[in-house]
């Protein structure tokens, strides 16, 4: 069998490393040899490139982060930057490109193709906003990263009786805050998928309040506002001096949950079935439940929204 080089590219995400783990010792069991390269497709323009054997993934599955470290490049953007990715995957003469990475990512992937490459995308993304997929690596660590986070801020925004800001990653989707928002009881939301009307919000806030919950979260997703604003906002309508809390970084850290390691072995492991298949230039994508190859062309037409009967149900449910 042939050679496969392997990066990961954008934001990372809890699980990239069991995915890595799992293309190399899949890939090395099928015969493939595997080519690993550093900082995404920035190392792909610097030829910055490492072999990689069963022992290279060893101790990783349990690691945050990813062990041939990513990187977003703008180089990679520009005609003379594209041109030598191109140029050094042709000398590195390998049978396919994976690439471990969110929707920036796989667009790469996409424009590779079109230059006559071969790629498949394993999609790890801790936004889970990929289209063609209902899942990406990632989002299942950062949503318990973020429950963990948010329960006990609500220790002490019930022991102030204060209303609690938190804001969470997402860039422009609010899966992040729609489904950790669910998990955690929050009692508003915050979304860029719906226009956020601050009036109605407080007013919540002092419905519940007079209802005797003394306290609440609002869970604000990046692409709707800033924490910070959100709080100026609630503190100028009501009695309420809410604190805010932004979570940041922590979100894309951490050792992976179960579920993020299962799906990465599945998926990585996917990734080389699909190319000992001469399935290329596909995405490995969960739907209805099941893992699937779909082509890089059909997966961007498939973008897909969040589900706002889930942000009916918290607001029901934290009543
Ligand atoms: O795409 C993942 C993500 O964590 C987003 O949720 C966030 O807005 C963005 O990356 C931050 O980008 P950077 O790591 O470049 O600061």
């Amino acid at each position: 069998m042939g050679k496969i080089a392997l990066l990961t590219s954008g934001g990372d995400s809890p699980g990239m490393n069991a995915a890595i783990r799992a293309v190399v010792r899949m890939g090395l069991y099928r015969r493939f040899t595997v080519t690993g390269i550093k900082r995404g497709y920035a190392g792909l323009i610097d030829g910055d490139f490492v072999p990689l054997e069963i022992h290279s993934v060893a101790g990783i599955i349990q690691r945050g982060g990813t062990l041939l470290k990513t990187a977003r490049s703008e180089a990679f953007q520009t005609e003379t930057g594209f041109a030598a990715a191109v140029r050094n995957l042709r000398q590195l003469q390998a049978e396919v490109l994976v690439v471990i990475g969110g929707d920036g990512s796989m667009a790469g992937a996409a424009e590779l193709a079109k230059a006559g490459l071969r790629t498949v995308v394993i999609p790890a993304t801790i936004d889970n906003d990929m289209p063609g997929t209902e899942y990406a690596l990632g989002f299942d660590t950062a949503l318990n990263t973020v429950l963990e986070a948010v329960n006990k801020i609500r220790d002490t925004a019930c022991s102030h009786d204060r209303v609690a800001v938190v804001e969470v990653m997402g860039r422009r989707s609010g899966h992040i805050a729609l489904m950790a928002g669910l998990a955690s009881g929050a009692e508003a939301i915050l979304l860029p998928e719906k226009s956020v009307d601050m009036d109605d919000v407080c007013r919540g806030l002092e419905r519940s309040y007079r209802r005797g919950k003394l306290y609440s979260i609002v869970m604000v997703a990046e692409g709707a506002g800033k924490g910070y604003e959100v709080a100026q906002e609630i503190a100028s309508r009501t009695h309420f001096n809410p604190h805010v809390t932004v979570l940041g970084y922590i979100q894309r850290g951490g050792s992976p949950s179960a579920r993020d390691n299962i799906m990465a072995s599945r998926m990585g492991a996917m990734a080389v079935d699909a190319i000992a298949a001469g399935r290329v230039n596909t995405l490995i994508a969960a739907q209805n439940g099941k893992l699937c190859t779909i082509p890089l062309t059909e997966a961007f037409a498939c973008r897909r929204g969040i589900d706002v009967s889930l942000h009916e149900l918290a607001a029901i449910l934290a009543l």
